[in-house]
């Protein structure tokens, strides 16, 4: 556990973390909390900020959640970079990094699980079918370890976010949600832990994913209104990746995630594709 005052504080137990958080509420302080798997990115950061822009006292969890994994995933070889994460954490206002072990937040007996009905099942959940049960249930116990006020997600995972939303809505969970924009690379690559995995060929045709969001959004600009054509336009950007293979493309209700035959408002693409080995998401509002 560090003692340097210039880092942030780390704490590893829920009642530590209450302690700080209970502080912070008699100083009547506004509670903002970043959730992360560490591995932590110019993405991470901007929540970061902007928890810094709305809250007084800004928790950051850095806790790779095993029960989102499926057997056979990345658990194992996820980049877990805990002192560059800190050093990074330093540059900002963050008042407790909580940390803790994953016998901490699943006892033995644990049985008590969080589904989220239709937005959990499409997409991500039908090629990670146990991924969102395993988001929604550290999500929640994240929200009633620390109690935040607000807590902040990114838009690179639309779908997580829209997730927690439901989640939130559905069982009167007392926090605000704010959706932040996602951060790219200089190329359009949205940035991620994952990126890590690319071998300098694939990182380079990771591009495609973008680039195919990007076509979307001029065809939309310039006035394409069926879904099947965006579809197969966006589909021939990806092909030209050699070894990329789509997992989905959907265009859809930003709400609801309900596909859509026709641009009629914003809309959402979104896709996950695996350049090589890697699997990597990305997604972008079109407006007609
Ligand atoms: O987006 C992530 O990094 C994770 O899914 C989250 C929200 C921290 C839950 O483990």
């Amino acid at each position: 556990m560090n003692t340097d005052p210039a880092m942030p504080k780390v704490v590893a137990t829920v009642e530590s973390l209450r302690r700080e958080v209970a502080a912070a509420r008699r100083e009547r302080q506004r509670i903002g909390l970043v959730p992360t798997m560490g591995a932590l990115h110019e993405g991470h950061m901007s929540l970061v900020r902007a928890s810094n822009d709305e809250c007084e006292f800004t928790a950051v969890s850095i806790f790779v959640n095993p029960t989102q994994f499926a057997p056979g995933e990345d658990l194992d070889r996820y980049p877990r970079t805990f002192e560059a994460d800190l050093n990074k954490l330093a540059e900002c206002r963050v008042a407790v990094v909580f940390a803790p072990s994953a016998e901490h937040v699943y006892g033995p007996d644990h049985a008590t699980w969080v589904e989220v009905d239709r937005i959990g099942r499409r997409w991500e959940g039908e090629h990670r079918p146990t991924h969102f049960r395993g988001v929604a249930t550290v999500v929640l116990k994240l929200f009633n370890m620390v109690g935040p006020d607000v807590a902040f997600f990114g838009q690179k995972d639309y779908q997580q976010a829209a997730l927690i939303r439901r989640m939130v809505a559905d069982l009167d969970v007392p926090v605000e949600i704010r959706v932040c924009p996602t951060v790219r690379e200089s190329d359009g690559l949205a940035m991620s832990s994952r990126n890590a995995y690319l071998s300098p060929g694939a990182r380079r045709r990771a591009t495609v994913l973008w680039k195919s969001l990007c076509l979307a959004r001029e065809m939309v600009a310039q006035g394409e209104r069926d879904a099947d054509v965006l579809h197969r336009r966006m589909r021939e950007v990806i092909a030209s990746a050699e070894d990329s293979r789509i997992d989905y493309l959907a265009l859809a209700d930003p709400d609801t995630l309900e596909p859509v035959e026709q641009i009629d408002g914003p809309t959402l693409a979104a896709l996950a594709v695996t350049i090589e080995n890697t699997r990597l998401i990305d997604n972008e509002i079109l407006h007609p």
